[in-house]
C-alpha cells in the first residue's frame, strides 16, 4: 500500500520502494512533517515523531501551550508570520496589505496514477497502477484562498513528487510573492549539500559543502535554469559515498529562474526549499484564478549517490522524456558548426555530408547560419527563411539530397531570439523583452523575444511549422544563446511585470508542446550556449540536450560525470570535435575523444573532408563499434567508478551495464601521464556476481564477484623506455573495454 491514511489521527504515510514519507494534520489545522527516510513500517500513530518542547525565547500560537511554536516544529509547507522565523515555502500579499495566511486542512483526495500539470512539464505514468497521488486540500477562510498540495508516490521507485496549487475563490485579487514547490524539514543538519555548478564551457561540476548555520542557497536569476547552477541539490550524510550511505535528491522540473536552498537554524534542523525563485517574482491571483507550481522530484537512496542517480536516470528516461525517440536508439550525427561556422554553401555541406555518410554517420545537422543574411552572429535571428545565397535550391531540396544519400536531416533554430538587424525586429520592436524608457542590454548582439506574449509564440510557431512542413526534417536543435536583462513585457499590465520570467518559460513550453504534437517524428535536442538549460523541464520536450559547447575530451570528463548525477546517458549530446580543440586548444587523440563521447548520444562536429585516410578509417571503425553497442551506451545502467573531482582529478572512470548484466562497457581516462606508475586496479560495479566474463584486451575469463571485489589490474602500457613520441605519451590517455558473459556470443568487439 503506497499511501496509508489514518482517518482518526489524520496521518499520511507514503511508501515507495525503500522510502517512507510521513506527515499529519497538526492541532492548528496546518500540516506537520513526521518522517522522510528509509522505509519504516506503518502504525496507527506516528505523532511521537514530532515531540514538542518549549523554548524560552519562542513565540507560540496558543497561550496555554508554549510548546506549539512553529519555529520548533517540522512542517510540510510553512508560511511566515505566525511564530516561524525560517524562510517560508510561500507568501501571499492580500488586498488589505497583510502577508499572513493560514491554510488549514479540509480534506484529502486519493487518485490512482498521477495527474498531469497543466502547461507544465512533469513526470508521468503510462498506467495508473504505476503510482498513487495524494492531494491535501487546505483553505484559508479569511482570504478565501485554497491550497492543494499534491504528492505522487511511484510504486517500485524511491521517488516522491510534489507540487502546490493556489486558487482564489474570492472576489479580490491577491499577490503571490513566493510559491515554492516543496519544503522538507530535516530534524538534524549533519549533511553535506551537493550541487552542480559552473559556467559556460564548464557546466555541472560537482561541488560539496558541509551544511552550516544559516542559508546555503543556489539560484538562477537569468531567465533560464542556467549554466551557473543546475536546478538540483542532494543532501548526503558525511560518510555517504558513491555506493554506500544515505542521500536525498531534489530535482526541479523547471527551466527558468529557480531557488534551491537549505536553511540550518539555531536548533540544527535543516529546511530544504525548492521552487521558482521568489526574487523578482510575483503573481497576481485574480478572482477564480489558480497558480500551479512546477514539480519537484524527491528521490532517496540508502546505497549512495550512484543509486540515487540511477533512480533519476530511469525515471527521467522513461517517465519524463516522451514520444517516439524516448526509447529509440539515437542516430549518430554530424553537426557542421565547428566544421564551417557561418562559412558554408550547399556544395560544402554536401561534400561534408557525403564523407560523413561514408564513415557511417546517420544524421546530418545544419547548425546556425542557414537563414536570413546570417554570415555572422550580428544578424537575422527571427527571420526564419532560407538564405538563398548560401542555399539557392532551398531546404526541401537540400533535405532530399541528403535523404538520397541515405542521411536524415536536422536543422538548427534559435526560436526565442531576435537580432536587432532583422526584418522581424524592424517590424516588431515591441516583441522583445524590455522596460519602457530603458535601453536594452545586449548578449551575443541579440535580444530576447517576449515569449510571455502569446502572439509572439504563435508567430514563431507558424515560422517553424512552415519550414518543418516543407522540408523533410527529422531533428531540430533548439538553441538559446543569451540570458535575460531589463525584464518586462509590453503585452502585460503594470502589476504583472514580475510575472514575465515565468510566463516566458510557459510560452517556451507551449511552443515546444505544439511542435512536438504537430511533428511527432522530429527528435528535438535542446541547447543553450551548450548546457545552460540542461534541466528536467527541457527533457519533457526534448529527450536529449547539448551537454556543453566544450567538446575537449578532458573537460568533458568533469562535465559528463557531473551531469550523470541526475541525467541519463541518452540525454547527453556528446561529440568528437577537431584538434586543437576550439575551446581549450588542447590536442587529444581521436581515440580518446571518441572514448569519452561514446557515453552519451554520440556524434561528430568537425570537417570530415579535412581528415586524412587513417583518421577516416578510425572514425568509420568508431561509428561501427558505437552502433553495435549503442543500446548499452545510451540506455545501460550507469556506474561512476572514479571521480574527476577527487584525487587531483587525474583519473575518471565509469561503466554502463546491460539490464540482464550479460554485457558491460567500461571507460577509464587519465589526464596526465605518471612516471613509473603504480599498478592500477579498477573495481567494477553492477555485474552479476555469479557470471563469468570475457574482457576485451585481457586474456582469460573473469568472474563477476571477482571483478567487483578484487578488481581488474589495468595494463598501463608503461615500460620506462625513453623511446616513443607524442602518440605514445600517456597524457590524455583512455581505455575502453567490453565485458561479455562467456556463454554469450554478442561480443561488442575490441575497441
Ligand atoms: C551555441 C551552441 O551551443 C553551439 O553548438 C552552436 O549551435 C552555436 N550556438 C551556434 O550559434
Amino acid at each position: 500500500m503506497p499511501v496509508m491514511i489514518n482517518d482518526q489521527t489524520l496521518q499520511f504515510h507514503l511508501q515507495g520502494k525503500d522510502v517512507s514519507y510521513v506527515f499529519h494534520v497538526m492541532k492548528n489545522g496546518q500540516l506537520g512533517q513526521l518522517y522522510f527516510g528509509k522505509k519504516i513500517r506503518n502504525r496507527s500513530d506516528f505523532s511521537h515523531l514530532s515531540k514538542r518542547e518549549s523554548r524560552v525565547t519562542s513565540s507560540y500560537v496558543y497561550d496555554d501551550d508554549s510548546t506549539f511554536s512553529l519555529d520548533l516544529i517540522k512542517q510540510e509547507y510553512p508560511g511566515y508570520g505566525t511564530s516561524d522565523y525560517r524562510e517560508p515555502a510561500f507568501q501571499i500579499e492580500h488586498p488589505d496589505g497583510s502577508r499572513i495566511s493560514d491554510f488549514t486542512y479540509q480534506s484529502y483526495e486519493l487518485i490512482k496514477g498521477k495527474p498531469r500539470l497543466s502547461g507544465l512539464p512533469a513526470t508521468y505514468v503510462e498506467d495508473d497502477g504505476e503510482a498513487d497521488t495524494l492531494v491535501i486540500h487546505m483553505y484559508d477562510k479569511v482570504t478565501n484562498l485554497s491550497l492543494s498540495l499534491m504528492y505522487s508516490v511511484y510504486h517500485g521507485r524511491n521517488v516522491i513528487t510534489r507540487s502546490a496549487l493556489f486558487t482564489n475563490h474570492g472576489e479580490e485579487t491577491h499577490v503571490i510573492k513566493r510559491a515554492h514547490s516543496a519544503s522538507v524539514d530535516f530534524p538534524d543538519a549533519d549533511y553535506e549539500m551537493i550541487q552542480l555548478s559552473g559556467s559556460w564551457s564548464r557546466e555541472r561540476h560537482m561541488s560539496e559543502r558541509k551544511l552550516s548555520p544559516g542559508i546555503q542557497s543556489i539560484q538562477s536569476t537569468r531567465g533560464t535554469s542556467s549554466a551557473q547552477h543546475n536546478p538540483f541539490l542532494a543532501l548526503k550524510r558525511p560518510m555517504t559515498t558513491e555506493h554506500t550511505g544515505e542521500v536525498y535528491g531534489f530535482s526541479f522540473v523547471y527551466s527558468g529562474n529557480f531557488q534551491a536552498q537549505v536553511e540550518v537554524d539555531h536548533y540544527q534542523t535543516a529546511r530544504m526549499t525548492m521552487g521558482i525563485n521568489p526574487f523578482d517574482f510575483s503573481w497576481t491571483l485574480g478572482s477564480s484564478a489558480s497558480f500551479q507550481t512546477p514539480e519537484v522530484v524527491m528521490a532517496y537512496s540508502k546505497h549512495g549517490l550512484n543509486e540515487l542517480s540511477q533512480t533519476y536516470h530511469d525515471l527521467y528516461q522513461s517517465r519524463l522524456a516522451r514520444g517516439k525517440w524516448r526509447d529509440a536508439e539515437r542516430p549518430v550525427l554530424l553537426n557542421n558548426w565547428e566544421a564551417t561556422y557561418f562559412d558554408f554553401d550547399e556544395k560544402k555541406l554536401l561534400s561534408i555530408a557525403e564523407k560523413a555518410k561514408e564513415t557511417g554517420v546517420e544524421l546530418f545537422v545544419l547548425d546556425d547560419g542557414w537563414f536570413g543574411k546570417r554570415n555572422d552572429d550580428r544578424t537575422s535571428l527571427g527571420d526564419w527563411f532560407v538564405d538563398s545565397k548560401k542555399l539557392p535550391e532551398g531546404l526541401p531540396n537540400l533535405a532530399s539530397k541528403l535523404n538520397d544519400m541515405g542521411l536524415l536531416f536536422g536543422l538548427w533554430f534559435e526560436p526565442e531570439m531576435v537580432s536587432k538587424e532583422s526584418e522581424l525586429y524592424q517590424k516588431h520592436p515591441d516583441w522583445v523583452i524590455q522596460v519602457p524608457g530603458r535601453s536594452n542590454s545586449i548578449g551575443r548582439h541579440q535580444l530576447v523575444l517576449d515569449f510571455a506574449n502569446p502572439e509572439v509564440v504563435d508567430y514563431i510557431y507558424e515560422q517553424m511549422a512552415t519550414i518543418l512542413n516543407e522540408a523533410n526534417i527529422n531533428y531540430v536543435k533548439w538553441d538559446m544563446n543569451r540570458y535575460m536583462t531589463e525584464i518586462g513585457s509590453l503585452s502585460l499590465l503594470k502589476n504583472q511585470q514580475a510575472e514575465v520570467p515565468h510566463r516566458y518559460i510557459l510560452g517556451v513550453y507551449e511552443l515546444y508542446e505544439r511542435l512536438i504534437e504537430a511533428f511527432p517524428h522530429v527528435l528535438f535536442e535542446s541547447c543553450a550556449s551548450g548546457g545552460a538549460r540542461f534541466d528536467p523541464g527541457m527533457l519533457y520536450y526534448a529527450p536529449q540536450a547539448w551537454t556543453s559547447d566544450d567538446t575537449d575530451a578532458m573537460e568533458r570528463l568533469s562535465i559528463q560525470y557531473g551531469t550523470s548525477l541526475v541525467y541519463p546517458l541518452s540525454s547527453m549530446g556528446a561529440h568528437v570535435s577537431a584538434v586543437p580543440n576550439h575551446q581549450v586548444k588542447r590536442i587529444t587523440s581521436l581515440e580518446t575523444r571518441a572514448n569519452v563521447a561514446y557515453f552519451g548520444a554520440f556524434g561528430y562536429e568537425l570537417d570530415v573532408t579535412k581528415m586524412n585516410k587513417d583518421e577516416l578509417k578510425e572514425m568509420t571503425e568508431q561509428i561501427r563499434w558505437y552502433k553495435e553497442n549503442r543500446q548499452l551506451l545510451q540506455y545501460g545502467a550507469f556506474y561512476r567508478l572514479r571521480s574527476p573531482f577527487e584525487q587531483k582529478g587525474n583519473v575518471t572512470s565509469w561503466m554502463s551495464v546491460s539490464s540482464d548484466q550479460t554485457k558491460a562497457i567500461v571507460g577509464y581516462y587519465q589526464v596526465l601521464a605518471e612516471p613509473n606508475p603504480s599498478f592500477k586496479r579498477l573495481y567494477l560495479k553492477g555485474l552479476a556476481a555469479e557470471k563469468e566474463y570475457e574482457v576485451s584486451g585481457y586474456e582469460g575469463t573473469y568472474l563477476g564477484d571477482e571483478l567487483m571485489n578484487a578488481g581488474i589490474q589495468l595494463s598501463s602500457g608503461y615500460d620506462g623506455s625513453q623511446t616513443g613520441g607524442l602518440e605514445e605519451s600517456g597524457d590524455f590517455s583512455s581505455h575502453v573495454f567490453v565485458l561479455v558473459e562467456t556463454d554469450q556470443n554478442n561480443r561488442g568487439g575490441e575497441v
